[in-house]
């Protein structure tokens, strides 16, 4: 049975080194995941991965059937999922190309499925969110960071905007003042559902950019992609060293 999931955004919709053994379509009661789920050994260990934008990187944030995903992963007998997603940095320390392990989040998304308590419910169910994310998986891969000399962000506030459009500059302040030390689209619903679900589920962020207002003139697309592309090596490096060692 295998037992830990990665799941890649954007810029990590493969992992180069993982041995496929199979892939398998789930059908779940909450439609169609972003894809097959891909089964394999990374480092003679037996994971899973699952692209959130798909395969070929064609959905959206708010498009993104994250419902689905997690059940998926959940009826294939996994407990612990990483999350990699990609963000823009408001805290002056986080630059582009920083990684960053979040440990509090704040949603600002709206419209999207967000819970699997709502129907057929015999009562009323509130899941307590007050870490919302798995201190086990977040030590897991700090630790791992540690031993492979990648420097890490220990904590932050990830603030999760509805997307696909990136956020306007007063929109960042306003995340600021709230508490937000990074901005990405695709935090929530995930970390809640993954909560509902019961994973030991934590998120390895990736600065891609400077949020707007922040860096220079408007965000350049070409630049996200080069600095994605370089900090995802340091990614697969971390994921390598935390999975080779569990
Ligand atoms: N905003 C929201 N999501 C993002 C950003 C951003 O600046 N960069 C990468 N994902």
């Amino acid at each position: 049975m295998v037992d830990l999931a990665i799941i890649g955004g954007t810029g990590l919709t493969s992992l180069k080194n993982l041995k496929i053994s199979r892939r398998e379509v789930v059908h779940t009661p909450y439609g169609e995941p972003s894809g097959p789920l891909t089964f394999g050994s990374l480092c003679d260990r037996e994971i899973v991965f699952l692209a959130r934008h798909g395969y070929g990187h064609t959905i959206p944030p708010h498009m993104v059937n994250y419902q689905a995903n997690l059940w998926a992963l959940k009826y294939a007998g996994v407990t612990r999922v990483i999350a990699i997603c990609s963000v823009g940095g408001i805290h002056p320390g986080l630059l582009p190309g920083a990684l960053v392990i979040p440990d509090q989040i704040i949603d600002y998304t709206w419209s999207r499925n967000h819970t699997f308590f709502e129907k057929d419910l015999t009562q009323v169910v509130h899941i307590d969110f007050t870490e919302p994310y798995c201190a086990e998986m977040r030590s897991f891969l700090i630790e791992a960071a540690q031993r492979a000399g990648i420097s890490l962000g220990t904590e932050g506030t990830y603030g999760a905007t509805q997307g696909p459009r990136l956020e306007s500059a007063a929109e960042i302040n306003r995340l600021e003042g709230d508490g937000c030390d990074m901005v990405g689209m695709t935090g929530m619903p995930e970390a809640a559902l993954a909560k509902e679900l019961e994973f030991c589920y934590a998120a390895c962020a990736v600065c891609a950019n400077w949020a707007a207002g922040r860096g220079e003139g408007a965000i350049d697309m070409a630049e996200i992609k080069t600095n994605l592309s370089h900090s995802m090596a340091q990614v697969r490096l971390l994921l390598e060293e935390a999975i080779g060692n569990s």
